[in-house]
């Protein structure tokens, strides 16, 4: 006689109810933030090539961008800047009036606390030879001769009225000196999202056009090798034990497991960057045809809370917001 099972896990699949009422894991707008591009000398919005449906703005574009984004009630933007010019030392990161300081007082304003702001921390988009840190005289790049740099960019960004500095430069002791520095100048209250375990990918592709990179080579002596998941764990707790208030894993889908275990082991909030490479494959292979756009999307962002991200940043944060409200089903 045949046996038939009597537990039985497709019980709980039969309805969308049933689904709904059963799922684990779950999107909410309020833990998605924006990563939104802000160019100096730009008169209207440009979208990048290299990622459909996203633009560079310009400043004068940014309080409609945030409130758009305050709007859909999602968590955070994330600015990054490209400047007009570019120096050895990224002045720009530093000065008051530089791009990305400025962009940051007008999000904050624009905000009136419905969301945070956020601003990136590193000196890749100023600096001439498009390194995140400076360089020593045989062309390397200069660990502690860029600490001081990101120590100051920091206050500028506090100053300017960032409420979380997004470290991403992957310099050794970078949370330690931001946060003396922003202690010190009165900014204790603004927290740090330190990008602890970043891998030195392939997937930054689409984004380095979108900020007009201008690196020759790569990032592999800083950024981590992706061979590695143990060390990610590390720079995950040193970065904790130098005072970050979160921490990050990016890129997010090739980097699932490490993302898993850093969350297994942290005390703090851990984030994740679902980065411009997988929202430019999904992007493609969905225009091609290939594969259902809103489940993909849908799927790969539920795939990054599943492995442990509280937060995660991501590209479409507006659109998915948008469906969350609306109760639309997806799958
Ligand atoms: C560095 C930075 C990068 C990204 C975010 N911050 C680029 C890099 O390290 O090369 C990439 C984000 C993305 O690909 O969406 N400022």
């Amino acid at each position: 006689m045949t046996a038939f099972p009597t537990r039985r896990l497709r019980r709980l699949r039969g309805t969308s109810a049933l689904r709904r009422l059963s799922a684990e894991h779950h999107l909410v707008p309020s833990q998605l933030v924006l990563p939104v591009f802000v160019k100096e000398g730009i008169a209207a919005s440009q979208p990048i090539g290299s990622m459909p449906g996203v633009s560079q703005h310009p400043l004068e574009k940014i309080a409609e961008v945030v409130d758009e984004a305050a709007a859909a009630g999602i968590g955070g933007v994330m600015l990054f800047g490209v400047p007009a010019s570019r120096n050895a030392v990224g002045s720009g990161a530093t000065d008051p009036d530089g791009i990305l300081n400025r962009a940051i007082a007008v999000a904050k304003d624009a905000a009136a606390g419905r969301l945070t702001v956020q601003a990136d921390l590193c000196l890749d988009e100023f600096t001439d030879h498009g390194h995140c840190g400076v360089l020593a005289a045989d062309g390397t790049v200069d660990n502690d001769a860029t600490l001081p740099i990101y120590a100051a960019m920091g206050v500028a960004q506090a100053r300017a009225g960032a409420d979380i500095l997004g470290l991403s430069g992957m310099m050794d002791g970078q949370v330690a000196a931001v946060r003396a520095a922003l202690d010190e100048a009165g900014f204790a209250h603004v927290a740090i999202l330190a990008y602890s375990a970043k891998y030195a990918s392939a997937f930054y592709g689409p984004f380095r056009d979108a900020v007009e990179s201008t690196l020759d080579g790569d990032r592999r002596t800083y950024q981590m090798d992706p061979a590695n998941a143990r060390e990610g764990i590390e720079e995950a707790l040193f970065d904790i034990a130098e005072g970050a208030d979160v921490v990050m894993v990016k890129p997010a889908m090739p980097y699932l497991d490490v993302l898993a275990r850093v969350s297994d082991r942290s005390s703090v909030p851990v984030w994740a960057y679902q980065v411009s490479g997988e929202y430019a494959m999904i992007e493609h292979a969905a225009s091609a045809g290939l594969i259902d756009r809103e489940r993909a999307i849908d799927e790969s962002l539920l795939g990054i809370r599943r492995a442990g991200a509280d937060v995660i940043l991501t590209y479409w944060a507006i659109e998915v917001a948008g469906w969350l409200r609306a109760g639309k089903e997806l799958s």
